[in-house]
């Protein structure tokens, strides 16, 4: 078998084509880890899309055209306590910040074994999306995710991997999903609880 290709910045167009959704994109035959994910992109994405709820876009082989993942994006803001506001050293009396979410990210089955990198790969796309189609006209400081551990407790690695810290006020026992955000224009240099020096996380990350 083939050793997966790694995917960077600098190759990425090389395989690849970021594209919105489209009524007959070919959605029928992706196929991912999580079948809700799939199922989400066969059935619910493009009216998500049509209605203005959630914005889909598509990794496409440059080959075949085959979906090799997607992500869906909505608009959102975060609310920061005190503490956190300074660790971005965003000092205003307002407890939200805008925000970009990852509402959706899944890689397809063939090419997680083809490739290594593409959901760090959609992650940079987000983050160029928001810095540079939506920034000009409407602010958003931050990428948020609301990371899905309850289909798979290492996305949690993936998103602090990619950048992401989770948020306190969102963190807790018995969560199905961990509220994170990243930094668009400046890393934090430390991350912090309410009580303490690191975020509580479920029992099962302690
Ligand atoms: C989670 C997901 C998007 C990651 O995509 P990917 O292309 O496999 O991730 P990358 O290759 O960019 O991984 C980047 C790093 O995160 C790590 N990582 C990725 N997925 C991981 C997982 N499930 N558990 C632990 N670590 C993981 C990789 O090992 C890699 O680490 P390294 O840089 O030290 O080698 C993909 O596995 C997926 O689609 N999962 C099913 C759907 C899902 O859970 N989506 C997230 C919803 S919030």
């Amino acid at each position: 078998m083939n050793m997966p290709v790694t995917i960077t910045e600098d190759n990425a167009e090389h395989y690849f084509r970021l594209e919105l959704l489209v009524a007959d994109a070919p959605v029928e035959v992706f196929r991912c880890t999580v079948p809700e994910y799939a199922a989400y992109l066969r059935e619910e994405a493009f009216r998500a899309q049509t209605d203005h709820v959630a914005t889909t876009w598509l990794l496409r082989e440059e080959v075949d055209g085959e979906i090799a993942a997607y992500m869906s994006l909505v608009a959102d803001a975060v609310r920061l306590s005190n503490a956190e506001k300074e660790l971005h050293k965003l000092r205003y009396p307002f407890k939200t910040i805008p925000a970009m979410k990852i509402a959706k990210l899944a890689v397809g089955e063939m090419s997680r074994h083809r490739y290594c990198g593409i959901g760090t790969h959609l992650i940079y796309q987000a983050g160029q999306i928001a810095r540079y189609n939506i920034n000009p006209y409407c602010a958003a400081r931050f990428l948020t995710v609301d990371a899905d551990i309850e289909h798979d407790a290492g996305v949690l690695a993936f998103y602090q991997k990619n950048g992401f810290v989770p948020n306190i006020e969102f963190s807790g026992k018995h969560r199905k999903t961990i509220s994170m955000r990243l930094d668009l224009y400046r890393q934090p240099v430390h991350t912090l609880s309410s009580t303490g020096n690191s975020v509580h996380l479920p029992n099962s990350f302690m």
